[in-house]
């Protein structure tokens, strides 16, 4: 949004109350997103508690022995999905500021018998990673929660290596269509 009417600090507050306090969506979500053959290696605590916005990796290039950073990643729908096509050989960075949301990630990771998941608690703002490490970055419905959006696409450009893909599935709002006072209502940010 180009209007500044929003503290960045309350932003990352009202999304940190907002996404600890999301129920699980029980399926809908990723019934809606994802089709049945694609759901199949993916754990039900993962499916109940999606909450992406698009089927982005249906598009993605993602190829065996990559590595992967996913942010924002929430339960880890497409954490497993990735590491699925990476295979043993490459790996998947699941990232989110939630430890809450990182344990369910884990479990799945688990439950689906993936050991190259690894969770990276963090703000997407400031991604503890080394320069020219990752080869793709995804990020499903996260990227326009953050207050410092511009902040996030250059810490992406910092850890992909040379010639590295992102493929980001987001909501936009043009702010102009909207007045303030649905601008700076939390659910508008949250939602
Ligand atoms: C809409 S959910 C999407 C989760 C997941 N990508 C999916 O498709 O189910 C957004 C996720 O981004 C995380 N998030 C929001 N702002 C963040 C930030 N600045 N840094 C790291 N994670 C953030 C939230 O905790 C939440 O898990």
């Amino acid at each position: 949004m180009s209007r500044d009417l929003l503290r960045q600090d309350d932003v990352r507050s009202l999304v940190r109350d907002a996404y600890r306090a999301t129920p699980p969506t029980e399926g809908a979500v990723a019934a809606r997103l994802y089709a049945d053959a694609e759901l199949a290696g993916v754990p039900a605590i993962a499916r109940e508690h999606a909450l992406g916005v698009a089927n982005h990796l249906r598009y993605a290039d993602i190829r065996p022995g990559d590595v992967v950073l996913d942010l924002g990643c929430g339960a880890g729908i497409d954490s497993v999905l990735a590491a699925l096509r990476t295979g043993p050989s490459g790996r998947v960075l699941a990232l989110d500021f939630l430890p809450e949301m990182l344990e369910l990630t884990q479990r799945a990771a688990e439950e689906a018998g993936l050991a190259n998941v690894e969770t990276v608690e963090a703000e997407m703002e400031a991604i503890p990673l080394a320069d020219d490490g990752v080869d793709v970055v995804i990020s499903n419905g996260s990227l326009n929660l953050s207050p410092r959006k511009a902040r996030v696409l250059a810490e992406c450009a910092r850890v992909l290596r040379p010639g590295g893909r992102v493929w980001f599935a987001d909501l936009t709002v043009r702010d102009e269509d909207l007045p303030p006072e649905i601008l700076t209502h939390p659910a508008t940010w949250a939602g």
